[in-house]
């Protein structure tokens, strides 16, 4: 088994020729599709995260086109689980939305992301936050205050460059400022601040 790059045959663009960015994000180096969904570097990350870790339980806040979810269903089948796929707008959850070989490890849940963290009593092994930025840092705060993560399970938050707040004022330095009063509770962090930026982080476990 290996961790072949995902998604080969997908129209790639050059990140910095559709989003704005800093120069200090070289988002040259980077790629996507579009201007909704996840560069191509870290969906493979994601993906090979998930896999590596063998999460099994895996969460995503945030799917519109579903690039990322696509990647965690892979995941999740070469792991023997499943993916929670939350995401507020219905024509993304839509019966034929995803091809038939993801339909059986998608469970697709249409909710505000803060609700359904607020009251599911399911537990993750890896989670995907890509949700509005204002919702991330209380979502997170969820996944720890109701113990929503299993011991050692791994949570990447997308759009964390900490350059961002230079360019566009979409809520990273709110979630910055959130992130620093979480960090006694968190016990490693990996924090690239390339690009949209990806933060991936591992929890104390309680
Ligand atoms: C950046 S897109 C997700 C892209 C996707 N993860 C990918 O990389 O392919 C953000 C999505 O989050 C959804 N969203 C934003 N805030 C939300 C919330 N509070 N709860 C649920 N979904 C939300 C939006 O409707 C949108 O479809």
């Amino acid at each position: 088994m290996s961790n072949a790059l995902i998604f080969p045959e997908l129209d790639w663009k050059r990140e910095g020729a559709i989003h704005r960015h800093a120069p200090a994000e070289r988002a040259g180096a980077f790629s996507c599709l579009d201007g909704e969904q996840t560069e191509r570097e870290f969906v493979q990350t994601i993906f090979t995260l998930a896999w590596a870790t063998k999460a099994r339980r895996m969460l995503e806040t945030g799917v519109a086109g579903g690039l990322t979810t696509r990647a965690l269903a892979q995941a999740a089948r070469l792991n023997g689980g499943i993916v929670t796929a939350v995401e507020m707008e219905s024509r993304f959850l839509r019966e034929d939305f995803f091809e038939p070989e993801y339909r059986d490890v998608i469970r697709k849940v249409q909710a505000e992301s803060l609700d359904f963290l607020a009251t599911t009593n399911d537990e993750f092994d890896f989670v995907f936050l890509d949700t509005d930025l204002y919702c991330r840092a209380r979502e997170l705060e969820l996944l720890l205050e109701r113990r929503l993560l299993t011991p050692g399970a791994l949570v990447c938050v997308h759009d964390a460059s900490r350059f961002r707040d230079e360019y566009v004022h979409d809520g990273s330095r709110e979630f910055w400022t959130a992130f620093e009063a979480m960090r006694p509770r968190i016990a490693a962090v990996i924090e690239i601040h390339l690009s949209r930026g990806l933060l991936i982080l591992q929890p104390l476990r309680p």
